[in-house]
């Protein structure tokens, strides 16, 4: 029997991507492909790129010049790119590294096997088409293997929202949401192969709007038929915008026992000058409004969002109403983010501000957000949580799980496995975790 190829796959930016390395992982397992740690031992090494500031991109470029050794060393090597920098870049990046064989975007995994076998055949490949297909369904036969207790499942892909600065709706496409039985039916399947908890994925997650028995169905609709499921005992969707908060999610929210109480909702600034630039076609007073209801359905809920400071035209008065809404929001987590510039998208023509000033106004921001974070993780403090059990910790005789609002908790001298869900009572607040005994 001959050797199994080896694949490395290193993944960039958000969750999706974690997602679709999975999946590619699975398709080209169909080829005799394992997956490796090491690019050292690779016969294909996949980078799942991000395109969604200007570092993430470069950092792309500079990953594939380091590979240019063992290229040479082994000239069977493969290289190939995917994610959505090859959606963006297409054919140019073969013309700027060339030792680049295969250029993939993230519509067309399911046809990996036939690009791989043509590299096999010393020719390069290229896909960055949008097909009609669901890649998804074509990629469906996952390996039985059992599995962590935490799973990612997209349920939508693309975006037709059109925030002035983002590369989205290029890179990923029109918004596209996955019929319900084949979500349904997958989450089954990672189910039964000891998945506890799922997170549910789309670019605009609450846009979701795919195929059910009884014509479209809502991001709450399939979240009340995977509360059905039995095993499954969490569910988590991200990312969401705030136009698609539907009365029947804020709903769920409040009364669906296995929907847990975390929800990341991007606000991007304060300023509604700013919003409106930015095309984002919320204020920040409907967005406040929004989380009052929210919070009224669920009190504990633990808000999350993403910021981006520096945005062209940004004056100190319109980040001032950034931090004045994070003080009345008070995010247990937030991303937030320099503008960076994406050639094609509006916001690139207009005019920028100072670069100084928006890693001022960062440092400013990410300040108060830290502040938060921590006084809410420190009245974490005396309290009961429930904790999913991921993985052992650094220390002997440690485990380490999530609490319901994904809070990092450390127990140790427990008898726990992986996917036991116990309750814990937290005992102390670290920079990143906590730590607590179960009860
Ligand atoms: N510059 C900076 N941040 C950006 N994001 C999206 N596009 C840009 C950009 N051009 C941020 C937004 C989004 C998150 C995923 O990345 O905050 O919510
Ligand atoms: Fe990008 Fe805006 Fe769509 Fe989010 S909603 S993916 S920020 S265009």
């Amino acid at each position: 029997m001959s050797e199994p190829k080896k694949l490395y796959i290193k993944t960039y930016g958000c969750q999706m991507n974690v997602y679709d390395s999975e999946r590619m992982s699975e398709a080209l397992g169909g080829q005799g492909y394992v997956e490796t740690q090491s690019p050292e031992d690779a016969d294909m090494i996949l980078l799942n790129t991000c395109h969604i500031r200007e570092k993430a991109a470069e950092k792309v470029y500079s990953e594939l010049g380091r590979f240019k050794g063992l290229k040479a060393e082994k000239p069977d090597l493969k290289i190939g790119v995917a994610g959505c920098v090859a959606q963006a870049e297409g054919e140019e990046i073969m013309r700027r590294q060339p030792l680049v064989d295969l250029v993939v975007g993230p519509q067309s995994y399911h046809r990996l096997p036939e690009l791989e076998a043509k590299t096999r055949a010393g020719e390069k490949a290229l896909d960055t088409d949008f097909p009609e297909e669901d890649k998804f369904e074509k990629l469906k036969n996952r390996p039985k293997a059992k599995r962590g207790p935490t799973a990612f499942l997209t349920v939508q892909e693309g975006c037709d929202k059109f925030c002035a600065f983002c590369v989205v709706p290029y890179t990923r496409g029109a918004e596209v949401s996955r019929p319900a039985d084949r979500i349904l039916h997958e989450a089954q399947d990672l189910v039964e192969r000891g998945v506890r908890e799922i997170t549910l994925l789309g670019q605009n997650v609450n846009a979701y709007h795919g195929a059910g028995p009884d014509g479209d169905m809502t991001l709450a609709g399939l979240i009340w038929e995977l509360n059905k499921i039995d095993g499954l005992e969490r569910i988590r969707f991200t990312t969401s915008h705030p136009n698609d908060m539907t009365d029947d999610l804020i709903e769920a929210h409040g009364t669906c026992e296995k929907l847990m109480p975390y929800l990341h909702l991007p606000v991007q600034s304060g300023s509604d000058k700013i919003l409106k630039r930015m095309n984002r076609s919320h204020t920040a007073e409907s967005y406040l409004r929004l989380i009052e209801r929210i919070r009224e359905a669920r009190p504990d809920i633990l808000m999350s969002g993403d910021f981006i400071v520096g945005f062209p035209e940004e004056t100190e008065e319109d980040f001032q109403a950034t931090l004045d809404l994070v003080e009345q929001v008070r995010y247990g987590y937030a991303y937030s983010f320099k503008y960076s510039t994406r050639p094609g998208t509006p916001a690139a023509e207009r005019p920028q501000v100072d670069p100084q000033e928006a890693d001022d106004r960062l440092q400013r921001l990410q300040a108060l957000i830290t502040r938060h974070q921590r006084e809410i993780q420190d009245a974490m403090v005396g309290r009961t949580v429930r904790v999913l059990f991921e993985k052992p910790g650094r220390l002997a005789g440690q485990m380490v799980g999530k609490s319901e609002y994904l809070h990092a908790v450390h127990v140790s001298g427990a008898d726990l496995s992986a996917g036991d869900l116990r309750n814990v009572r937290i005992t102390a607040s670290g920079a990143n975790s906590l730590a607590g005994e179960v009860l």
